[in-house]
């Protein structure tokens, strides 16, 4: 399956598919975020990724083609300023996928994580016509948790031991959107 080149804009802030354009800015930025990246996202790697590691998986996002992932980079005035990606999309019976995003650290508390997620619920719902979007985040994450409630996001609960995080099992706080009309 070929994937859609999706771009949707508002308040200055774009959310577009991930192309080989953006891979060095992208992947310069998660380095400089690598720290934040360790205590919020999911990985059983011991070690922190280089460069070049986060270029090929990058790239390997790119390459995906099941269907599965949609992955996204936020830009505001031609500047790369983090990244958001719609992955675990699983059609049929749940029409569902996951959401998780990163902002750079030099650009938070400026709205663009409650920007892009609303830009994110409206390529979903539309041409990616899904019917939910998940999104789990550690209870400690405020900033997180009140940009998905923002934009219509319900608490559905705190899974326990949820995800693998910064070496440990973690406890998350899922949310959930569905699709307007339901
Ligand atoms: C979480 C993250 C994406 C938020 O990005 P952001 O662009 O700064 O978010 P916004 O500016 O849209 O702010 C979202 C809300 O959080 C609030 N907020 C920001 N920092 C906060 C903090 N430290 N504590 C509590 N609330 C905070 C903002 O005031 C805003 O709420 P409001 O609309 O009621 O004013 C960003 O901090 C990040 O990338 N963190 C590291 C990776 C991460 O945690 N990703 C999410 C994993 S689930």
């Amino acid at each position: 399956m070929r994937r859609l080149s999706l771009h949707l804009e508002s308040d200055g802030v774009a959310l577009v598919t991930l192309a080989p354009r953006h891979v060095d800015e992208l992947a310069a930025l998660r380095i400089a975020n690598a720290q934040d990246i360790r205590v919020s996202s999911a990985s059983r790697h011991p070690h922190e990724p280089s460069f070049a590691d986060v270029v090929r998986s990058l790239n390997y996002r790119i390459a995906s083609d099941t269907g599965e992932l949609y992955p996204f980079v936020i830009i505001r005035a031609g500047v790369v300023v983090g990244d958001l990606n719609l992955s675990q999309v699983a059609r049929g019976a749940e029409e569902s996928a996951n959401l998780g995003l990163l902002v750079d650290r030099d650009c938070r508390g400026q709205g663009i994580a409650t920007c892009a997620i609303g830009l994110a619920c409206r390529l979903a719902f539309s041409e990616l016509a899904l019917h939910r979007i998940q999104a789990g985040v550690q209870p400690e994450n405020r900033a997180s948790q009140q940009a998905f409630l923002r934009n219509g996001f319900e608490r559905i609960g705190l899974a326990r031991g949820f995800l693998f995080v910064n070496g440990a099992w973690r406890d998350h706080i899922l949310l959930q959107k569905l699709a307007p009309g339901y």
